[in-house]
């Protein structure tokens, strides 16, 4: 008796309040323009909440200054004939400016009593910086294990090269991986770029890209252009050919500096020829980087233009991405080029035009980040080119590149032995050859 009244109590209560419920979900960070003064906090709700706000500072007793949305949450909705019809909660981005630079802050968000806390990026001349590299993630206990392993390692930001949560079309799964990766992803800054996985091409209103553009706020050069397809429609959710459509600026191609480091995030998936935009903002992009400031460069994207498994050769827009954008790349003489698409580790030596050249970047194939298509199916060839260094398909994990100082930095790749435990499989010492 007592019992049902106290509960019918509590009923009444929450039902009369007629409260939204604003309990914040799948927090992520990422830079903002300028990552040593700017972080941008996503997140969702269930309901709209456009009064969420955050509440941060240096001191976990005294998080003093607020930062609210200066857009309204939004939610994306997609179609296709397998799933039917998705509706995403509301998604937030609350950016939090005015940081000093590599420096720790502590955040809470609106609706939640948890704490979370990032470290905003350094200057230009601070050393060293750290960074763990991972492509085609997914969602098994495989991508869990990968997860965790990039978790201990300390590093600054995670940087993805594409294929994050294989939702697949089923929506659902993208809230599944932002559950997986929050208790990293809410703390250590993770840019991403866009795999084929992410086109998630609808059958039912050609669109292309919806959840990434909507789910990530990654640092952008302008409001993304999306041209749906207009010819030759797939029905694949996730082709591996683009068939005529467009995806440029927003999260699709964009650049931000991390203390010495400048990193180019590419996309595979739209044009990269010639007078696309992509690629005529890559050139104005490497021109005017001062490697004086930014002694280091890395690109990302996701097709790798050096592969020597078995498995997506001679794909379109692999080939012409090498083929358009290599010779930039040797030209402004970027130092690590990092791809995943392959589940697959490999490393070249420094190359340019598929020969071992002192003054080319090093390819580094990341794909092995344990989704459920498993690994690579073989090697091309038996013997490896003369320009790969070091191949893997047996075994999952992550890379991390750690820069030492403006000449030097320490690569390697860490192999998942077991939940909880990973080891170095692969360690390079790189030296700069922008300085050679
Ligand atoms: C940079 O780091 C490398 C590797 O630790 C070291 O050999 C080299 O002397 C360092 N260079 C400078 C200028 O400190
Ligand atoms: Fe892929």
């Amino acid at each position: 008796m007592k019992l049902s009244f106290g509960l019918s109590l509590v009923l009444a209560a929450s039902a009369s309040a007629g409260q939204e419920d604003c309990t914040p979900k799948q927090v992520h960070i990422a830079g903002s323009n300028d990552a040593s003064q700017a972080m941008t906090v996503t997140f969702l709700t269930r309901d709209k909440c456009d009064q969420a706000s955050i509440s941060f500072g240096m001191d976990i007793d005294s998080m003093d200054r607020v930062a609210t949305s200066t857009d309204a949450p939004y939610t994306y909705s997609q179609e296709t004939t397998k799933y039917g019809s998705y509706t995403s909660d509301y998604i937030h981005n609350i950016e939090m400016s005015g940081l000093s630079a590599g420096s720790r802050y502590y955040y809470s968000i609106s609706g939640s009593d948890v704490h979370h806390s990032f470290t905003s990026a350094p200057t230009s001349a601070t050393y060293p910086v750290k960074f763990s590299v991972v492509g085609d993630l997914g969602q098994t206990s495989d991508s869990a294990s990968t997860v965790k392993h990039m978790s201990e390692e300390n590093v600054d930001a995670i940087l993805h090269a594409g294929d994050m949560s294989y939702s697949d079309c089923d929506h659902t799964r993208w809230d599944s991986w932002f559950d997986m990766v929050e208790f990293v992803a809410s703390e250590t800054p993770w840019y991403v770029v866009g795999g084929n996985h992410e086109i998630e091409h609808s059958d039912v209103s050609n669109e292309i890209f919806v959840a990434y553009e909507a789910r990530f706020a990654m640092p952008k050069i302008k409001d993304a252009v999306m041209e749906p397809t207009t010819s030759g429609v797939a029905t694949s959710c996730t082709p591996s050919e683009m068939y005529g459509a467009h995806y440029d600026y927003g999260n699709s191609f964009y650049s931000f500096e991390w203390g010495p480091a400048t990193i180019v995030m590419l996309n595979s998936y739209t044009d990269t020829a010639e007078g696309s935009p992509q690629y005529d903002w890559l050139v104005s992009e490497l021109e005017q980087i001062d490697r004086k400031k930014t002694p280091w460069v890395i690109a990302l994207y996701h097709c790798p233009s050096y592969n020597s498994f078995s498995d997506h050769q001679g794909e379109k827009q692999q080939i012409e991405m090498k083929e358009n954008m290599e010779p930039l790349f040797a030209k402004y003489r970027v130092n690590v080029a990092f791809s995943g698409h392959v589940h697959a580790y490999e490393r070249t030596f420094p190359v340019v035009d598929n020969e071992v050249n002192e003054f080319g970047p090093v390819y580094v194939v990341t794909g092995e980040g344990g989704n459920r298509e498993g690994h690579a199916s073989g090697y091309l060839n038996d013997t490896p080119p003369s320009w790969s260094a070091f191949r893997d398909l047996e075994t999952f994990g992550h890379s991390t590149l750690e820069i030492v100082n403006s000449t030097h930095a320490l690569f390697t790749w860490k192999k998942n032995v077991a939940p909880g435990l990973f080891e170095t499989a692969d360690a390079v010492t790189l030296k700069n050859q922008f300085f050679e």
